[in-house]
């Protein structure tokens, strides 16, 4: 099974205001079912002030008025299901936005209904001087605590100031989130990604983090949290009841963790978005940048795939919402088309379900605008404000063009006419300037586009138990240059062989492979049969 993500805002613009909504999504409903996918996953559509576009909500059961209405809402499910697409909403749990009515009511006083639905805590004194209630920084903005006059407590915000944590301690927040997730499934909604679900059990006692820590020392203490796993069971008795599908977001979470929560018949969510393989050009998070390295790349694909052989599916990914674009990450936006290709086929074929994000199917590239106040992603600002220090304010800008949310965020690029075919109207957002050349009109006409690639690589995946069920295995570990890992099933054998070389590099074949009769079932160059693999060359072979 594959999944399709949109991130609406930018996907298309239905009805002319420069903003992507679900009328567009209806009228692209045709293409998303032409790549061969099975799934779609829409990011937040929810009302919310997008202080962190749509992960702030402030109404649970509607649809925000830029996107459309929950009758249009209802006409996409229902096209879509049409067209044999699932459909998955984001469950956003962690938090709401502060312009939510219950934490507009909560901040009141200690005496309402919702005054415990969100983790507020007594100032600690030193001297006269108030502090927060622990050292913890938020991963978005500053500290994690912020100030209420009214009710003269502190609440507690992982993430921007504009997303005050719920407190799921608290039974009734519990039932809230079971009545969310049974207004969308009784409305047909066939399941969710779930938000930083690993998140949302914090060690009630809230002690001081790692103080040498930046943005994420207060992570020991509310990641994978103590009465995680009783909440998650909570929940998935609602989805067992309807059958639906559950995918956690988990950033940081080891495999091993992991494995606990998506194996066996009485596991708590289906699959789980990690992101090991993320890391590959940075430590921990994208603003921390450094040269991309195959081998660590191909460590943590193989780590993942190992864990889970036999065990549990794995999410297999390289672009969404949060991170840059792959091509000008891991591949090369010099051999664009060939690289775009080959990073497809380095994920497509192994074992899970594949993700694709919007845009990616067509090769888009990161965006690098001049100033930071081009910008609009929470995080991306921060990072800027936060390494001020260190850096010179051209080099930060130099990081934020690799490593920005942003980058991801651009309107996608359907034509190579006005605003790049998203809309009539200027667009919320900068289109990035290569859509000219980058654009998926252009690619529906050429064979060998990035576009049709991905449909060719869907297509032989769904039709092959080999490419679905079997077990993998790598090869050359430690090569620089070469991805190669192999998928076999009772006897029927694939390879697939990916160059993340920019020059022409000798390819290398396992013993028995090279001696075998083979097929070429799908490559990124045309004839080409030689030892020899050209830059980013990708290869699949079939043994026969
Ligand atoms: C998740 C989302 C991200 C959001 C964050 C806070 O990581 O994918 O976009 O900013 O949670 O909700
Ligand atoms: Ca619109």
């Amino acid at each position: 099974m594959s999944f399709y993500q949109i991130w609406i805002r930018s996907f298309a613009d239905g009805n002319g205001d420069g903003i992507g909504d679900l009328y567009g999504v209806y009228d692209r409903l045709d293409y998303i079912k032409s790549l061969g996918v099975d799934a779609i996953w829409f990011s937040p559509v929810y009302p919310s002030p997008n202080a962190d576009y749509g992960y702030d909500i402030s109404d649970y059961r509607n649809i925000h008025p830029d996107y459309g209405t929950l009758d249009q809402f209802r006409k996409v499910l229902d096209r879509a299901h049409e067209l044999g697409l699932i459909v998955l909403m984001d469950l956003v749990i962690n938090h709401t936005s502060d312009e939510h009515p219950w934490f507009k009511e909560s901040c009141k006083g200690k005496d309402n209904p919702y005054s415990d639905y969100y983790i507020w805590r007594d100032p600690r004194f030193k001297g006269e001087q108030m502090l927060p209630p622990n050292n913890w920084y938020s991963q978005f903005e500053g500290l994690a605590w912020e100030y209420c006059e009214t009710r003269g407590q502190y609440y507690l915000h992982v993430f921007a100031k504009k997303q005050p944590d719920l407190n799921m301690d608290n039974p009734k927040v519990r039932e809230e989130v079971k009545g969310i997730m049974r207004f969308w499934l009784d409305m047909g909604v066939d399941g969710f990604r779930e938000d930083v679900i690993t998140y949302i059990s914090k060690n009630p006692a809230l002690p001081d983090g790692n103080p040498l820590l930046p943005m994420i020392n207060g992570l020991p203490h509310y990641k994978d949290g103590p009465r995680l796993m009783e909440y998650l069971q909570e929940f998935r008795e609602v989805a067992r009841e309807y059958n639906a599908i559950q995918i956690g977001e988990a950033p940081f979470t080891p495999v091993k963790t992991a494995a606990t929560y998506i194996s066996g018949p009485d596991r708590v969510l289906d699959m789980m978005i990690q992101f090991d393989h993320m890391t590959a050009d940075c430590i921990m998070t994208e603003y921390v940048w450094h040269r991309f390295m195959l081998t660590k790349l191909k460590k943590a694909f193989t780590k993942w795939q190992n864990a889970m052989n036999g065990r549990a599916w794995n999410c297999l990914y390289l672009e969404n919402h949060d991170h840059p674009r792959v091509i000008s990450r891991y591949g090369s936006e010099k051999f664009w088309r060939e690289s775009g290709t080959c990073l497809a086929a380095s994920y497509i074929f192994q074992q899970g379900c594949p993700f694709i994000y919007q845009g990616q199917e067509i090769g888009m590239t990161n965006i690098r605008l001049r100033s930071i106040d081009q910008y609009n992603d929470v995080s991306t600002i921060n990072a800027y404000h936060t390494f001020r220090r260190h850096r010179s304010p051209e080099s930060r800008m130099r990081w934020i063009h690799v490593s920005s949310r942003d980058s991801a965020r651009t309107p996608v690029q359907w034509t190579d006419g006005k605003y790049a075919g998203f809309s009539t109207a200027k667009p919320w957002f900068r289109v990035n300037p290569n859509y000219k050349r980058i654009n998926a009109a252009a690619q529906e006409k050429d064979p060998d586009s990035i576009l049709n690639f991905y449909r060719r690589c869907l297509a032989l995946r769904k039709e092959t138990e080999t490419l679905i069920w079997g077990s993998y295995k790598e090869y050359y570990p430690r090569s620089r240059k070469h991805y190669v890992y192999e998928r076999s099933y009772l006897g029927d054998r694939y390879l697939i062989v990916c160059s993340f070389a920019a020059k022409e590099t000798k390819e290398r074949l396992p013993a028995d492979w090279a001696k075998a009769e083979k097929d070429l079932v799908i490559g990124n160059y045309p004839f080409s049969t030689s030892d020899i693999l050209h830059p980013y060359e990708t290869r699949v072979y079939h043994m026969r």
